[in-house]
């Protein structure tokens, strides 16, 4: 059964990928920051025996390390960093950013990422897959931005991106994969009702770009529509 670890599974994007891998027979290690009020997750845990809740706050180095301790000896197939912040128009906009947030931003969107790498590494050499993602954004992309503002949220994906980078060329040697992905404009708690796509539609569409992974694509910028994206 292949495995993957899901951060930030109790809404969002993050619960969409733990319904779908869980009902496609994987064995999902779900990690949110509170599973005993994670309602929406507790139903679907209680519909497949395959997914597992696990406490995970990502912002938390010795929660991450706990968790690592817990899980030692689990092959994980993909690792898949989706948690994310965006801090809200006023703190990210010119005039009113609000630094104290920048560094929790910086935290949960860019420091997550390396750590749980640092840490999952053995389990993902384990896998099969061997396959590290972190769910970026287009908004990460500075080739893309033509429209400004959104300071910490933009810093701290065009940071992850970086991380990502050098993850790939740094695992490349020990056959381990790494991806960056955009998931589109997704009708979530961050996207907004106005947004463009379901999380279903998304989801669908980053693993089929996961599926098809090759470790030649390590290190690429992909959008959930398979477009690849520039830096
Ligand atoms: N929606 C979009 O249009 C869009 C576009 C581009 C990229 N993305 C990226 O896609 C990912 C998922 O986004 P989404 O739309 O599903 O956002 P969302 O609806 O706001 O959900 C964010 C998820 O991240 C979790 N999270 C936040 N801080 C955390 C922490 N310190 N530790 C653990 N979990 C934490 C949240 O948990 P809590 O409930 O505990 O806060 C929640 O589960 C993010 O990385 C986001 O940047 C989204």
């Amino acid at each position: 059964m292949p495995t993957i670890l899901i951060s930030g599974t109790n809404r969002g994007i993050g619960l969409e990928f733990a319904r779908q891998y869980a009902q496609d027979g994987w064995r999902v290690y779900a990690c949110c920051r509170h599973p005993d009020k994670a309602r929406a997750l507790q139903q679907l845990a209680e519909k497949h025996k395959n997914i597992s809740l696990h406490a995970l706050d990502v912002a938390d180095h010795k929660q991450i390390d706990t968790l690592a301790g817990e899980l030692h000896d689990v092959p994980i197939d993909i690792l898949l960093n989706n948690a994310g912040v965006y801090a809200g128009a006023s703190d990210e906009s010119l005039g009113t950013l609000n630094y104290e947030m920048w560094g929790k931003s910086f935290r949960v969107n860019t420091l997550a990422a390396a750590k749980m790498a640092e840490v999952f590494l053995d389990n993902v050499a384990c896998g099969e897959k061997k396959l590290i993602v972190a769910l970026s954004s287009l908004m990460g992309s500075m080739a893309d931005n033509g429209s400004g503002g959104s300071y910490l949220y933009r810093s701290s994906k065009a940071a992850l991106n970086a991380v990502m980078v050098s993850l790939a060329v740094d695992l490349k040697p020990r056959r381990i994969g790494v991806l960056v992905l955009h998931p589109g404009w997704v009708k979530t708690d961050m996207g907004g009702p106005d947004a463009e796509i379901s999380a279903e539609t998304s989801v669908r569409g980053m693993r089929a770009v996961m599926d098809k992974f090759k470790l030649k694509d390590s290190g690429r910028f992909i959008a959930y529509d398979g477009q690849e994206l520039p830096w």
